[in-house]
């Protein structure tokens, strides 16, 4: 029996309603429109309220896939999260479950940074693919607002909060994941931390715990912008020969919304003219685990995306981790 595909039947995004421009965030530290959209096409991020949860902004983003769907929640066999900055650090996969009616799902977090997305499409798929499940809700989502830190200009100019999900199937007629391809490689974590900063609090005994808090997201900049035009052209060509195409054949490439540049740059490399690119990041900055499936969103509400098109998106980001798939989007 042949290994049946995966349809992407539904998506659905939210973001927070706030929102703050490049000349806005020069009243709080020193930088300018010009220099935040000639180095990196962001010119807006959105940035919950505090009273806003990752919860309750993945749940509107999740509703709309589900009604877009056109399922019952209670057909959902999986839930997965994907996010770095979940309201409970156990995690907040159920909490989605749960707001959504998913009530026979379980529900998970995947934490891989800005490719959390990309490494959650492949994780579900291989549940559906396996036959294990029928129904798949993946939620990309992160409130990067609250873990950036807004004295340094170099970082808290480029980061946005938001959601977006799909509903993604078994299918037997459609192919759905092409071919994909995933990495990380840890000996050069340092460059992207958002680090566990521990703090002595002395027990009984001579034992001592530690009881710390998380402090701020660093990044070596020119590191990551190096690792991201060298790498991500590099694992779309992997997925393409694995999917038997080349890049001709792409409707769209969808990557990760962290800087024009780098769109610029892969697109350039793999020869696909800018037409074809997806970008949002004009609006909402690096949304880190969301900004994919806000994004492709955005795209098929639009109806720039059509049903049966190809699509190539990568992730990459911390860990670090990089990878990409190629999918048709639809039934
Ligand atoms: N406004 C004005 N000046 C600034 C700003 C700012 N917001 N930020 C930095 N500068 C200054 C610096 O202080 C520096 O000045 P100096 O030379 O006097 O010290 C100068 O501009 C150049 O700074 P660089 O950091 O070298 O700037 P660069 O050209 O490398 O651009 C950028 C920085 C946009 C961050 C770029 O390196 C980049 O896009 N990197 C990739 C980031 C990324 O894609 N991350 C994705 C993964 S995120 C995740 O996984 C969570």
């Amino acid at each position: 029996m042949a290994t049946p595909g995966i349809a992407l039947v539904g998506c659905g995004s939210a973001a927070p309603d706030v929102v703050l421009d490049n000349d806005t965030l020069g009243q709080l530290v020193e930088t300018s429109d010009e220099w935040i959209a000639s180095r990196t096409g962001i010119r807006r991020r959105h940035v919950a309220p505090p009273a806003q949860s990752l919860v309750e902004l993945a749940t509107e983003a999740s509703n709309r896939a589900i009604e877009m769907a056109g399922i019952d929640p209670e057909q959902i066999d999986l839930v997965v999260l994907a996010t770095s900055t979940a309201d409970d650090l156990f995690g907040s996969a159920a909490s989605i479950q749960s707001a959504v009616g998913a009530k026979q799902a379980v529900a998970f977090d995947l934490t891989a940074a800005c490719s959390g997305f990309l490494f959650g499409l492949v994780t579900v798929s291989q549940y559906l693919q396996t036959g294990t499940f029928e129904n798949a809700l993946l939620v990309g989502a992160d409130l990067m607002s609250r873990w950036v830190d807004w004295d340094d200009r170099r970082t808290c100019v480029l980061f946005g909060d938001g959601a977006g999900a799909v509903v993604v199937k078994a299918s037997d007629t459609s192919p759905g994941l092409l071919g994909f391809d995933m990495h990380s490689n840890g000996d050069r974590n340092s460059c992207l931390t958002l680090r566990y900063e521990p703090n002595d609090r002395p027990l009984v005994g001579g034992v001592t715990a530690s009881r710390g808090g998380y402090g701020f997201l660093h990044m070596a900049g020119k590191d990551v912008y190096k690792f991201a035009v060298t790498r991500v052209p590099e694992t779309i060509e992997k997925s393409l020969f694995r999917a038997g195409m080349t890049a001709d054949d792409l409707d769209w490439l969808l990557l990760h919304q962290a800087n024009q540049r780098i769109v610029d740059a892969v697109a350039k490399r793999l020869k696909i003219p800018s037409e074809r690119t997806l970008v949002n990041l004009n609006e909402y900055g690096n949304t880190s685990a969301a900004s994919i499936p806000l994004a492709l969103d955005e795209a098929v509400r639009s109806g720039q995306v059509q049903a049966g098109q190809t699509i190539a998106a990568s992730g990459f980001g911390a860990g670090l981790s990089w990878g990409s798939a190629i999918f048709r989007w639809g039934a």
